[in-house]
């Protein structure tokens, strides 16, 4: 009798897991439990009715959480979160995952240092995951984005910025790549773009997602370059300081492209976050969202369907 209340107790738990639980991360600008995240969630829960969803959070309350997307330490936020999912029993078995903006990476910063529990399916829509090469202009009336942008223009790459500047720690900049190197914290570590210090783990925890779904929106021009959702970053000038010309197959790069797609990355080529063990074993998918940045409008629900819940 006893064993069979707890089941009528446990039921509504039993229903909820009839779907993988997913987990959000917003982007930039937003916070956890905006007006559009909550819209987001409520038609996400119309496709898959009873599914459980949690939104990452730095902070609870709605203006600081939106505060902490601009200024903090991310390798502290990345573990924080870690912490909270870590936390919530509904997450035990595993999740999808979709990160907005640079809540993308930053999820994938969550799957290569803990991932656990882990994720199964990561999508990441309009990320950095080759950073930004340029910081984009802030609408007028956002004076906290004005004033982030105004510090990480003139000192990126100090001690201050790297660690209180959410942005200037995926900046990643072509034309001053040694200092890139030697002072960022977040970017350089989540890509393990130093020889010395390149962690496996990493690599075989990213390569262990089922798949990775990389997002890019046609007409960005809040992320520079916007290939960086796609693991594509612009040459340096000097061409030779951040990637090689040729392939392994000697195929040479046409020259006129300013971009390094993703396969001819030295982080690829020499698979230092296992992300080409994933391409190969064709766990790498690219999607194009038509229109500007994070206009999620007439892709998301494909990809949901396709990535979500089952
Ligand atoms: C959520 O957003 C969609 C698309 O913008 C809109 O059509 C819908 O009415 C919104 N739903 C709610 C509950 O606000
Ligand atoms: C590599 O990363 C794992 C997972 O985050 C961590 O536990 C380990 O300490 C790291 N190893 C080194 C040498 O930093």
């Amino acid at each position: 009798m006893l064993s069979f209340l707890l089941f009528l107790l446990n039921f509504p738990h039993i229903n909820a897991s009839l779907y993988h639980p997913l987990v959000v991360w917003h982007g930039l600008g937003d916070s956890y439990s905006s007006p559009g995240m909550l819209n987001f969630s409520s038609m996400i829960r119309d496709i898959y009715p009873g599914i459980f969803i949690h939104s990452v959070f730095i902070e609870q309350a709605q203006d600081k959480d939106k505060r902490a997307g601009f200024f903090g330490n991310v390798d502290h936020q990345v573990g924080l979160v870690a912490e909270q999912l870590a936390a919530i029993p509904e997450l035990k078995g595993g999740f999808d995952a979709i990160g907005f903006s640079q809540g993308g990476q930053f999820l994938r910063g969550y799957a290569e240092r803990y991932n656990h529990p882990p994720i199964r399916n990561l999508i990441t829509f309009g990320s950095q995951h080759m950073g930004i090469s340029d910081i984009p202009l802030c609408h007028p009336r956002d004076l906290l984005c004005q004033a982030s942008r105004r510090i990480i223009k003139s000192a990126v790459y100090g001690h201050w910025a790297q660690s209180n500047l959410v942005q200037a720690q995926y900046f990643r900049d072509p034309t001053n790549f040694e200092a890139y190197l030697a002072t960022n914290n977040f970017l350089v570590s989540i890509n393990n773009e130093v020889a010395f210090s390149r962690n496996r783990t990493y690599a075989q925890n990213l390569a262990s997602l089922n798949k990775l779904v990389l997002v890019l929106f046609s007409r960005d021009t809040t992320v520079v370059p916007k290939e960086s959702a796609w693991f594509g970053s612009e040459r340096s000038g000097k061409g030779h300081v951040l990637g090689t010309d040729t392939n392994p197959q000697g195929v040479l790069v046409e020259e006129k492209s300013k971009i390094i797609p993703m396969r001819l990355q030295p982080l690829y080529l020499g698979d230092w976050i296992g992300l080409r063990e994933l391409d190969e074993r064709n766990g790498v998918i690219f999607e194009v969202c038509e229109g500007e940045h994070m206009q999620l409008s007439g892709c998301w629900r494909d990809l949901v369907n396709q990535f979500v819940g089952k």
